[in-house]
């Protein structure tokens, strides 16, 4: 058990803090292997550890860099908090700011600890904390304006660590990091959602976009899992085509009112309904 509770080490667009009481209430009490395929910032992940409710996890995410981050937080924790204390020195310390800032976003993320915590600080400092890369794959996220952010959270960062002994991370799509999922095992989508407006560009997390190809393929992902016996549960917008993509009746579909707060489009501030899917 970690000293302190984990909490997630990365602020993620979709991030789950909002939803999670319902998340956990929707999780089975005894989990087996617990599988997040769509990884972000983990907070399903980091609740569910810290109640002691699975045996193994595995965690997966198509974006590498991120589980760069993971594998960096969970194999070289302290040569990360260095890196990021260094980091924080120098972000505070500069006469201009942004100019630190534009200097490390200039640089390519590597999948290694310089990469991870250029990963973490861009996060802590950017704007509204997101990731988003442009078409090139390049992080293209304006600094922020924060007075004093904490880039460096050494007793998260150590907690996270130690959440994260012995659990198994990849790079993978959806539907191969829960492939081997059977009974007693539980699995967390939490997909880029379907926008509720035409112009909402929430699902631009990575260089490639996950259009309704990639929902329809997801939706028949977790209808073989939960044939197969194992619980699922999915969270997706309030849009009418997600009900229309969980008819089966092996589904079920609930809607719960959440606050987002992280959106450049005014309609998908506030409180947006969305669907809390389940195996049932
Ligand atoms: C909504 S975010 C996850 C939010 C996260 N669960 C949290 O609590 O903060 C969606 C994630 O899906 C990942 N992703 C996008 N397409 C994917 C794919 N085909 N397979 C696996 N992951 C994918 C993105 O890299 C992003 O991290």
């Amino acid at each position: 058990m970690a000293a302190e509770m984990a909490k997630p080490f990365l602020k993620w667009a979709g991030g789950k803090t909002a939803l999670l009481p319902e998340l956990l209430k929707a999780a089975p009490k005894q989990i087996e292997t617990y599988y997040e395929p769509f990884l972000g910032g983990g907070a399903l992940f980091f609740a569910l550890q810290s109640e002691g409710r699975f045996k193994n996890a595995v965690l997966s995410d198509s974006n590498r860099e991120l589980i760069n981050a993971y594998l960096q937080v969970r194999d070289n924790v302290e040569g990360l908090i260095r890196a990021l204390g260094v980091h924080q020195r120098k972000y505070r310390a500069a006469e201009d700011r942004a100019e630190y800032y534009y200097t490390i976003r200039g640089k390519r993320l590597t999948c290694s600890l310089g990469g991870a915590a250029n990963l973490i600080f861009l996060n802590k400092t950017c704007y509204n904390g997101l990731y988003r890369v442009n078409s090139k794959g390049h992080f293209n996220v304006p600094h922020g304006r924060y007075t004093n952010p904490t880039i460096c959270d050494e007793a998260n960062l150590r907690a996270a660590s130690e959440a994260l002994q012995g659990v198994e991370l990849q790079v993978a799509d959806f539907a191969v990091g829960p492939s081997s999922a059977g009974q007693g095992d539980f699995v967390y989508f939490d997909p880029p959602y379907v926008p509720l407006s035409e112009t909402a560009h929430f699902t631009s997390y990575t260089a490639n976009d996950f259009g309704m190809d990639e929902q329809e393929r997801l939706a028949a992902a977790a209808s073989n899992l939960a044939h197969r016996g194992t619980a699922v549960a999915l969270s997706n917008s309030g849009h009418q085509d997600v009900a229309a993509l969980y008819r089966e009746p092996c589904f079920d579909l609930a809607q719960v009112k959440v606050r987002r707060n992280i959106n450049s489009k005014a309609a998908e501030r506030g409180v947006v309904p969305e669907y809390l899917i389940r195996s049932g």
